[in-house]
């Protein structure tokens, strides 16, 4: 199972390409879908790489065509932005300022023009003033702040539409004239570039934005199979050859096919999203998603563009890119021809692994989906709402982490202080602030500070724990749900068929019983006893903690599985210490960078923590696996799926825990994962250090210290203290009473250094 291979292979092969100037063979695997496809062809939607895997390599570079070429379907089309230059060579750039996505401001400083483009005065260095040999020595670098530009070091040359076709074959050449009329006011011509470029090589496609130009190469092309494409540009953009706006010319598609065969849309022409980024409702009275199956009536192919995994779309997809593919695919009404992506792995999923899949199709690996606060990035935490959509979402097993009220009554929420979860501190309850060290540094309110009537009236929050990069969850039902008590929340698990258990989490048993006189422990081995979980057989019950002793309380439930969480990052364990931990658990919790370690956001290799503690046959469970981008490890893409298939696949993990219970779910059912030595590259997992080892010395991270190997002394606890006898205190009793501040508690481990260098970067897209 553990086929770490794939991936890895491809980045050496990358590698080699960067080296040697060698280009790796491809060898993807076909796809056989039957067809169900609401193409115009009936054959299944292209993947067009924009500039190659800009996502992740600066655009139009060798390396990103040959990442494209290694990790999508086998007949993805290369997307070059043709440019002229002084001597009419076509070069593939994304700009028309070389500015923008090289060295050239550095290299030939002060060198900098200012031209009209489309009439408005515009400064930067332009193609149009250097020779092909005048830009040998510049090299290309990440354009797009909010990408990483570790790998500006590696110097990768301009490319001519010519390296790309020679020197990776790939299986189609896209060329995109942007700026037909600015090289034309320079004397340089594209009509002629293409002509005389598309004798020496096939190009599958032409697009551009100008209908002029369209028109004067159509004739040319009529009989080619060189298909041409109009491309639109913004609504109320103006076509300069017709003076009409885009707008008004997408509705006048049969004047658009006189010159094309096929339109390229900015997505948001298929799916229209309102001011607050959700998709307006889809109704068959709609008239504006109708841009596709009104193109196909006139026979045009439609593309649709502005697919990138690192950009806050529709919130509609829950920040899952692949969701977002499926919507313009396989949604029952159309799909389109095909896709322009900057990150073309995730297409190629959608389209072989899980379009047409249905809600039902069944599981492909045995990988438990736990939930974390239910769908917790769809809703508040701990909330109905939650735990109904997780269950909706196909998550097999419900978690809830116990807090105890003021009056004794166990209820789920994320954690003991309400702040992070609640609104209390614009409530009257504002006054209970207090700090207890014992929990955790800094202020809180605590659940233990009011009845649970009083939590009844408190309003939940949504957990944003990305909102530093202004990726924010599901505005509008940021407030949704009622909190469920204990009892409650098993009633509901025993209800919902799909489940297979529910995980009870407990911490600060051992504070709460010394000093707050309740026994959490008790509580909730009556409550699942009052809920007949005791004789039930068709749910688990999982008891989750950190703690060695609390465990140890739930020894004689012999039917329970009790799940160990460790609660720092480790690298190993010792064979004595999860000796110790099969004394008192049957698996194990670790975080995501026990398993792969990361630096500023690289993956450094993989541990020994999943072999160590499964040859001592303890299942592992890895947690926190969330949707949006900034929580991913750079070598995953930007891609919830490649991340879970990686730990699935690559590692050999038993579950995940994750506020997106949908995701994974989905991931399990997809037909890729049957396909033996078959698997497409896509859906192998990546090679743990090998993205790491393209960056040059000089854009190298320093080394970090290696994470601890987890000792006996990690997991030994002192028994739980006997519960006094607690007369009822003033609020925040053993503590000490403090200003209504804003919490400023820490969680026991962060990880810093991938957040703070993501923060910066994204702090200066946010400047642009
Ligand atoms: C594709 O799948 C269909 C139905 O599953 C099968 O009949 C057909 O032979 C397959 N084609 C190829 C090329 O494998
Ligand atoms: C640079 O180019 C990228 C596309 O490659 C674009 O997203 C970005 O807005 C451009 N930046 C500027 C300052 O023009
Ligand atoms: C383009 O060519 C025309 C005629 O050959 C000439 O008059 C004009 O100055 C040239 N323009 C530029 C920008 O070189
Ligand atoms: C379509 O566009 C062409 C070119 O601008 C124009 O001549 C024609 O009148 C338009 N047709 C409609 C129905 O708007
Ligand atoms: C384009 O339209 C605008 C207003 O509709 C008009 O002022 C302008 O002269 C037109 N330009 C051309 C080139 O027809
Ligand atoms: C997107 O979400 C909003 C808010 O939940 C909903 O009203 C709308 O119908 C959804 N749109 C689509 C196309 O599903
Ligand atoms: C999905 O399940 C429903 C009922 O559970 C069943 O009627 C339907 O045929 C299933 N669909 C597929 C594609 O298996
Ligand atoms: C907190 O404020 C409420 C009124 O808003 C008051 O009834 C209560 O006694 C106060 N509690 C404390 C501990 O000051
Ligand atoms: C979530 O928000 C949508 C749109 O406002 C609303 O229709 C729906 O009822 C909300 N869901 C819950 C559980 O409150
Ligand atoms: C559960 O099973 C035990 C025996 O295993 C039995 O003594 C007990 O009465 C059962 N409880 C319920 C609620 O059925
Ligand atoms: C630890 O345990 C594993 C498997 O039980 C065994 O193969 C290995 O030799 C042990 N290592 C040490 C240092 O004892
Ligand atoms: C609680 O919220 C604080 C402040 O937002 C945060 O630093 C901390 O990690 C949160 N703790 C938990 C367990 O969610």
């Amino acid at each position: 199972m553990c086929n770490t291979r794939a991936l890895g292979v491809v980045l050496s092969a990358v590698l080699v390409v960067l080296h040697c100037g060698v280009i790796a063979q491809v060898s993807a695997q076909g796809s056989n879908t039957t067809s169900r496809w609401q193409t115009l062809s009936g054959n299944p939607p292209l993947v067009v790489a924009r500039g190659g895997f800009s996502g992740l390599f600066p655009d139009s570079s060798s390396v990103a065509y040959s990442l494209a070429l290694i990790t999508s379907v086998p007949d993805v089309i290369l997307w070059c932005d043709v440019q002229l230059t002084k001597d009419g060579a076509g070069i593939c750039f994304p700009d028309l300022k070389l500015d923008n996505g090289s060295n050239i401001a550095v290299v030939l400083k002060n060198q900098r023009k200012t031209y009209l483009v489309n009439g408005v005065p515009t400064p930067g260095w332009f193609s149009i003033d250097y020779t092909l040999s005048d830009l040998s020595n510049i090299i290309l670098n990440q354009g797009v702040y909010s990408r990483t530009n570790k790998f500006d070091g590696n110097v990768f040359q301009i490319l001519t539409v010519e390296d790309v076709a020679r020197q990776l074959k790939p299986p189609g050449l896209w060329l995109n004239i942007q700026h037909d009329a600015f090289y034309l006011q320079h004397n340089l011509s594209m009509i002629s570039f293409v002509r005389s470029v598309s004798r020496s090589v096939v190009v599958s496609y032409i697009s551009s934005p100008e209908v002029s130009f369209l028109r004067n190469i159509a004739a040319r092309f009529r009989r080619s199979t060189t298909k041409l494409v109009f491309r639109f540009l913004g609504q109320t953009d103006i076509e300069p050859t017709t003076n009409q706006t885009y707008g008004s010319l997408s509705k006048n598609l049969t004047f658009i096919k006189t010159f094309a065969s096929g339109v390229l849309v900015p997505k948001d022409y298929i799916w229209p999203v309102d001011e607050n980024l959700y998709l307006l409702p889809h109704t068959s009275v709609v008239p504006h998603t109708s841009v596709v199956l009104d193109a196909h009536k006139e026979g045009l192919e439609v593309f649709a563009s502005n697919f990138a995994n690192d950009v806050p779309f529709s919130f509609n997809y829950s920040y899952d890119p692949l969701a977002e593919y499926l919507h313009f695919i396989d949604n029952g009404d159309f799909s389109v021809d095909g896709v322009l992506s900057d990150f073309p792995i995730t297409p190629s999923e959608a389209i072989d692994c899980f379009a047409h899949l249905g809600r039902n199709a069944s599981k492909q690996v045995d990988l438990l989906v736990i939930s974390k606060n239910g769908a917790s990035g769809n809703f508040p935490g701990c909330t109905g709402s939650a735990y109904e959509k997780a269950i909706l979402d196909g998550a097999d097993v419900i978690d809830c982490p116990v807090q105890m009220s003021k009056d004794g009554i166990p209820f789920c929420l994320s954690f003991i202080n309400l702040i992070n979860s609640t609104t209390v501190a614009q409530s009257s309850f504002s006054n209970l602030t207090v700090t207890i060290p014992e929990i955790m540094a800094g202020s809180g309110i605590f659940t233990f500070d009011l009845t649970w009537n009083e939590i009844q009236t408190l309003t939940p929050s949504i957990s944003n724990p990305y909102f530093r990069y202004k990726l924010f969850r599901n505005p509008k039902n940021k407030s949704a749900g009622k909190f469920l008590k204990l009892s409650d929340f098993l009633d509901m698990a025993k209800n919902a068929s799909s489940l297979s258990g529910v995980l009870i989490s407990i911490e600060n048993a051992a504070y709460l019983a010394e000093k707050r006189g309740m026994s959490v422990t008790d509580e909730v081995m009556k409550a699942l006893s009052n809920a007949g979980y005791d004789n039930l057989t068709a749910l688990k019950v999982m008891i989750q903690s950190t703690n060695s002793s609390v465990l140890m309380k739930f020894k004689e439930k012999n039917n329970y599985e009790l799940v160990y969480k460790v609660d720092e990052q480790i690298r190993d364990a010792l064979n004595s210490t999860v000796e110790d931990i099969k004394k008192f658990a049957h698996s194990v919790v670790v975080d995501k960078e026990s398993v792969f370690p990361e630096n500023t956001a690289f993956i450094t290799g993989v541990t020994d923590v999943v072999t160590r503690l499964q040859s001592f046959k303890l299942p592992v469970y890895v947690e926190t696996f969330s949707n949006e981008f900034v929580s991913q490890a750079w070598d995953f893409f930007s891609d919830a799926t490649v991340e879970i298939n990686s730990f699935f696949m690559g590692a050999g993990i038993n579950g995940v825990i994750t506020d997106f219970p949908e995701t994974a779910a989905r991931y399990r059912r997809n037909r890729c994962l049957s396909r033996g030595d078959n698997t497409p590259a896509y859906m192998s997992p990546v090679q743990p250090g090998s993205l790491m080892q393209l960056i040059t010395p000089l854009y190298l991270p320093p080394a970090e210290a290696p994470n601890p190997v987890l000792t006996d002394s990690d997991v030994v606890e002192p028994p739980l203290p006997p519960v006094t006898q607690v007369p009822p205190l003033a609020p925040g009793g053993g503590g000490t009473a403090a200003a209504p501040t804003p919490p400023n508690g820490q969680p026991k481990f962060t990880a810093c250094i991938f957040l703070s260098s993501m923060a910066t970067i994204l702090a200066t897209l946010l400047l642009l």
